[in-house]
């Protein structure tokens, strides 16, 4: 992307949240700003902490004096997660910024973009008189859900009725109870409150950046910059996980169109029973796979040892790596589908690339993400289960794609919808357009 010469001494104060899925459309919307003319200045907490090796050698890393205690990063209870975390770095961003602010010469910091996850960040830079835009790292219909929460609360959706599962939730087409972020009564007026003040810092901030072409704008009273996919405007972003890179020349040796990516993720956990049914379903499908098994993948199973007649059947087969180069698994001639948790990176990236999807949606706003990919872009196939995934429901929908009819219909939408995408960051598309926006909007703010 071209470089911009009126962005000199513009500075933007990036900070992501300390997940790889956050982290990485941060850094690739720094890497895209960069390229514009503008200068990057990044604060992070230690957890997952980039690596200024891996980046440009004028980006100013700023790391933060506090860190998460590991506990609390891997705990379930994620309203308590958020806030807490949130709660940790705010007094040290807070202070960070005010020094950077006080140096003679910062270069001029324009603007703060933080993770609208990052309330209290937001709230901190524009007290001390900083401009904010957030930048949701999940998609817009999850933002939509954010902002329709009380209501939800109120109108009886949320919590969860039994029997209930399957009604249409009016105010939010097209999802239906069940594609609401799932949250455990005990905590469902703490997550409304955390999702309150995510909503209400973002509206407050000068703009809100999706990566995303789909739009929210009426809902919302400032500008919205729909730029995705992000992951098209600058490349991967390296993990602190050694990557699997033999699983390439594997690939290569493999036919077009034959193999199976399976990864759930950097994040969140499955259970031993749903292991092991997913690799009895991979088994029985008697095709080639590459699977992402990273450590903290399956509750309490640090061995990873599987039973000698299963590993009998996918060793000649399948690949299990502990962590993919997943953009360049993607984009291999060889990959056929994606089985996915539907994480918002690992969906945008499947459909950029033209991957259909078997979808197996975990938790959060996986679900959602799920309907959109199978009911309306319909892109991919769900695994219905209600709860416990079965193998043989997972074989069923492989089957199914990778089959004539439906599946080929599926294939076909993807090519249509991949396309839509290129064209959406191609000069003069809905994307590029909206970045050369976002650019002018930050350029308009004054240092
Ligand atoms: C989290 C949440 O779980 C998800 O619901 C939300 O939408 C974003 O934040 P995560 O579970 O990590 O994300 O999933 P996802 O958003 O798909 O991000 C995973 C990222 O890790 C992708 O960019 C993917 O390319 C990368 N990855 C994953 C690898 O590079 N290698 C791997 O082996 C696995």
């Amino acid at each position: 992307m071209a470089s911009n010469s009126g962005a000199a001494g513009h500075r933007v104060v990036l900070f992501p949240f300390p997940y790889h899925g956050h982290l990485s459309p941060m850094l690739r919307l720094a890497a895209a700003l960069h390229a514009r003319g503008l200068a990057i200045t990044v604060m992070h907490a230690e957890h997952h902490a980039p690596d200024p090796a891996d980046h440009p050698a004028d980006y100013r890393f700023v790391p933060l004096p506090a860190d998460v205690a590991a506990g609390l990063l891997s705990s379930e209870d994620v309203a308590r997660l958020l806030m807490e975390v949130d709660a940790i770095l705010a007094v040290p961003f807070k202070d960070r910024l005010a020094a950077l602010l006080a140096e003679p010469d910062a270069g001029g910091v324009c603007c703060v973009i933080a993770d609208v996850q990052w309330y209290s960040a937001l709230a901190a830079a524009r007290k001390l008189g900083v401009p904010t835009l957030g930048l949701m790292t999940s998609s817009a219909a999850s933002f939509r859900t954010f902002m329709a929460y009380p209501t939800l609360i109120d109108k009886g959706y949320l919590p969860v009725q039994e029997g209930h599962k399957d009604d249409p939730v009016d105010e939010l087409p097209p999802f239906r109870v069940r594609d609401l972020q799932r949250i455990d009564k005990s905590i469902l007026a703490e997550f409304d409150s955390l999702l309150e003040r995510n909503v209400a810092e973002a509206r407050r901030s000068s703009g809100l950046i999706l990566n995303t072409f789909d739009v929210i704008r009426q809902d919302l009273s400032i500008p919205v910059f729909a730029i995705g996919p992000l992951n098209t405007l600058s490349p991967p972003v390296k993990s602190s996980l050694p990557q699997d890179r033999g699983c390439l020349n594997w690939l290569d040796t493999q036919e077009p169109g034959s193999v199976l990516y399976v990864s759930f993720g950097s994040f969140v956990p499955i259970d031993t029973d749903e292991f092991m049914e997913l690799a009895w379903g991979l088994a029985n499908s008697k095709r080639p796979f590459i699977w992402v098994v990273r450590r903290g993948l399956v509750r309490g199973f640090e061995s990873g040892e599987l039973p000698d007649e299963l590993e009998e059947k996918i060793r000649d087969r399948g690949r299990i790596v502990y962590w993919a180069p997943q953009e360049e698994v993607l984009v291999h001639p060889a990959i056929c589908a994606f089985v996915t948790h539907n994480g918002w990176n690992s969906t945008v990236e499947a459909m950029s690339r033209g991957v259909p999807m078997i979808c197996r949606p975990l938790i959060g706003d996986q679900q959602g993400t799920a309907r959109y990919v199978c009911n309306v872009w319909r892109v991919g196939m769900e695994v219905e289960v209600e709860t416990q995934l079965e193998w043989g429901k997972l074989h069923l929908a492989i089957e199914k794609l990778m089959g004539d009819n439906e599946g080929e219909e599926v294939r076909e939408r993807m090519k249509y919808l991949t396309n839509m995408a290129d064209k959406g960051v191609s000069e003069g598309g809905s994307s590029h357009t909206s970045f050369v926006n976002l650019v002018e909007f930050i350029l308009s703010f004054t240092c």
